[in-house]
């Protein structure tokens, strides 16, 4: 992308509605814009980052052999009051009436839509295990929406529902999302902590939030250290073995782990002083099991091997996909702006021209873009005519995670310059070594 050719309003000025560093660098780098109150438009970086986000968690959800579907933003009541969930959801459901009087409602989940679905449409055990899941905009009318995409009425959520005939297949369903849930936020760059949680209005007993720590989380949480030092790296994981699923949920969840809802300062007194943490964290999404719950309301069920009919076991899966935008940057930022992880940046690397219209500047990077283009590197070129102040201010705000600075000193020993956005360090080299550097530096994204 030719910078003079693209949309990225940035502003000077520090927006003075925003209140933490994720929203104020949203609006500030040209990301996103409100529309009213929690309700945004993204704007095309920040829809990058977005998209960027959906195709991590597709393709590790469908490592797992989780299908992608997609269900409608607007649900009609019935089958809500069917959940007895019509009632219970009280104000944060945006609820609409269409032209024959019929109630409807902008989806704030889907429990009850893909129950139907699945009562419709599956009748046996033979064809179970099924995992569905969608990304799709959900409203939630909540009272105080604020920070920004963190807590906003309409937001971006992966929601995805497993059926299963047995209470132990749904909880290795459960398991199994845990991994892949590990796995998504790693390969963002992010360190999501899962905790055990409450139910809430979905409802079960066995449910974790995954937390990213930032002092500007709503929820307050408890955790031994040593949870902190877990990765899953890259083992590669079979998600059909029950056994595996379950030894990787275990090592992860038995350190002490608990947002203030569930927490127990009893138990927490056991963790060695020394490694007792409290703190702030971001929800950045959530696993349920909770059995027959609405297979019992909605009467979804499937014959067993014995030819008897019986409920069929559920469990919901949450990631907040536009919520991890904010999350991201508030927990990769610096006073001069984002930071962004290789694996998420809406553009890896940006190359600078430090003397636009110079015939030797311009042509070294013409072919640096074109280079990494090819490479697939998707390169932000700042061909703007500004000064070299004016640019490298734009390109910290905007976080690449490297910079090709290219000026006419540099060029007359044949050297460009690289620069790391988050360690500052600069090397300088030939175009081509850039190049081959670069090829390496971003082999895994
Ligand atoms: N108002 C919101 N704005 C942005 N993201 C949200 C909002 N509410 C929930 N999410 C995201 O969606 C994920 C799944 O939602 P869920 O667990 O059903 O929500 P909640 O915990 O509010 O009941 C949450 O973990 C969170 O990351
Ligand atoms: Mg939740």
């Amino acid at each position: 992308m030719r910078l003079s050719r693209y949309f990225m309003p940035v502003l000077k000025e520090t927006p003075s509605e925003a209140q933490i560093a994720s929203h104020r660098l949203m609006l500030r780098a040209g990301l996103i814009r409100q529309a009213s109150a929690g309700i945004y438009s993204w704007l095309p970086m920040g829809y990058k980052v977005l998209r960027r986000l959906e195709q991590i968690v597709h393709e590790e959800q469908q490592k797992a052999n989780h299908h992608p579907m997609l269900m409608p933003t607007i649900q009609s009541a019935d089958l809500w009051r069917e959940s007895g969930r019509y009632d219970d959801y009280g104000q944060e459901m945006l609820r609409i009436t269409d032209r024959h009087d019929r109630d409807m409602l902008y989806g704030p989940t889907n429990e009850e839509l893909i129950t139907d679905i699945f009562r419709r449409e599956v009748g046996s055990y033979k064809q179970l295990p099924l995992t569905l899941y969608h990304i799709q905009w959900k409203f939630r009318d909540e009272i105080r929406p604020r920070f920004g995409v963190m807590r906003g009425r309409e937001f971006l959520m992966k929601d995805g529902y497993n059926f299963d005939l047995t209470k132990e297949d749904a909880l290795h369903a459960y398991n199994r999302h845990m991994v892949t849930y590990l796995k998504t936020y790693e390969r963002m760059g992010l360190q999501a902590i899962p905790m055990r949680a409450d139910g809430g209005p979905i409802g079960g007993d066995y449910t974790h939030e995954f937390l990213v720590l930032a002092d500007t989380g709503e929820s307050e949480v408890f955790y031994d250290s040593a949870v902190t030092d877990l990765t899953l790296g890259d083992r590669v994981v079979d998600y059909d073995s029950v056994a595996e699923c379950q030894a990787i949920m275990e090592e992860f969840t038995t350190p002490y782990a608990r947002t203030d809802e569930t927490h127990d300062e009893a138990i927490f007194a056991e963790v060695p002083e020394e490694r007792r943490r409290s703190a702030r964290g971001i929800e950045v999404g959530q696993i349920f099991y909770f059995g027959t719950k609405y297979s019992d309301a909605l009467n979804a069920t499937v014959q067993t091997p014995d030819g008897t009919n019986v409920p069929v076991h559920m469990g919901s899966h949450g990631i907040g996909v536009s919520r991890l935008v904010g999350a991201l940057i508030e927990a990769n930022h610096d006073e001069n702006g984002i930071i962004w992880p290789e694996g998420v940046a809406p553009f890896p690397v940006a190359i600078v021209n430090l003397k636009q219209g110079g015939a030797d500047t311009d042509r070294v990077c013409d072919e640096l873009y074109g280079a990494l283009t090819a490479a697939g590197l998707d390169p932000l070129y700042d061909d703007r005519e500004e000064r070299a102040g004016a640019k490298f201010a734009t390109m910290d705000l905007i976080g690449c995670p490297w910079r090709i600075t290219v000026g006419p000193r540099g060029l007359k020993e044949g050297k460009v310059e690289l620069t790391s956005r988050r360690t500052g360090e600069s090397e300088e080299m030939s175009p081509e070594a850039a190049i081959a550097r670069l090829k390496e530096l971003l082999a895994n994204r």
